[in-house]
């Protein structure tokens, strides 16, 4: 039976994860911020002392796009030197760290997706800041994954694009969204049962790309999901707005590294 200890589990994919995670086959914990604070070492090492763990998965992060403009020390100390220390701790007691890491590590440029061979660029600071946390696994973990994915969702949990979108539409208002930036929307469901595969199956330690893989931009996924609820709001395709963090135009992820 092996012990999982999951961080960050108040947020998307940690909510997900406790949803999905077989009570019977292994051992979780769930530890949100306020039980194990990632950016502070004494937590993390009254943890990893008080419990012997096989895998850490960290679904801690910092993710508001936007602000992470302004707080780019605040970005830097969780999703780098926050990351370092779990590597630590990771490394310290043999256990193996599978990590979150995101599309927008790429610049757009390429025109067709991403695999995980391509060179990155990351055009905003929460995408600079989630390559360095990326860098510092692979120069520092003795075993790790690091699975990219891109423009997560939920069917069922508040507060994200889906649920958004789909309270303005039961709202009955008209809709305005974005369709110059195209990427791969991936159901959380999705992801959290590709981590549930990656700690069955055990495939090689390194980087993995993954997405639901069907390209396509926040106006087509909007319109996707009035169709999936019968919906006939009307909905309007508009432009990025100019000013603040810049966004890949084109950004879908693929996987050549199939197990
Ligand atoms: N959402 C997306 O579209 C997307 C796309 C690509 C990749 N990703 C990556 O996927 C992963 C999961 O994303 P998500 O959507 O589940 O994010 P999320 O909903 O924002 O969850 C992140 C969680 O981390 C917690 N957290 C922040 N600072 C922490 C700290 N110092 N110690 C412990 N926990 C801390 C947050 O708590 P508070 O809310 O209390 O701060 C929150 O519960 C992240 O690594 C993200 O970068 C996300």
């Amino acid at each position: 039976m092996k012990k999982i200890l999951v961080t960050g589990a108040n947020g998307q994919l940690g909510t997900t994860l406790k949803k999905l995670s077989p009570t019977t086959s292994d051992h979780w914990i769930f530890s949100t911020k306020s039980e194990l604070d990632i950016t502070n070492s004494n937590s993390i090492k009254i943890f990893f002392t008080e419990n012997e763990f096989d895998i850490c998965i960290n679904c801690a992060a910092y993710t508001k796009v936007e602000d992470a403009e302004k707080e780019t020390e605040k970005a830097s100390e969780i999703n780098v030197e926050a990351v370092q220390k779990l590597v630590s701790a990771c490394n310290e007691k043999q256990c193996s760290l599978i990590h979150i890491s995101t599309d927008y590590v790429f610049d757009g440029t390429k025109g067709t997706p991403y695999t995980e061979e391509d060179p990155t660029a990351p055009l905003n600071q929460y995408g600079k800041s989630k390559l360095l946390g990326e860098l510092q696994i692979q120069q520092n973990s003795n075993s790790f994954y690091i699975i990219r994915t891109s423009w997560l969702y939920s069917k069922t949990l508040g507060s994200n694009f889906y649920s958004a979108i789909l309270k303005k539409a039961q709202n009955g208002d008209s809709l305005t969204v974005v369709n110059d930036q195209m990427g791969t929307p991936t159901d959380v469901a999705n992801l959290a049962a590709f981590i549930l595969k990656i700690i069955d199956k055990e495939p090689a330690i390194g980087l993995y790309h993954f997405s639901d893989e069907k390209i396509m931009t926040w106006y087509d996924l909007a319109v996707q999901i009035l169709k999936e609820h019968e919906l006939t709001n009307p909905i309007a395709p508009s432009s990025t707005e100019k000013g603040g963090a810049v966004r890949p135009k084109y950004s879908p992820l693929i996987s050549i590294k199939k197990f």
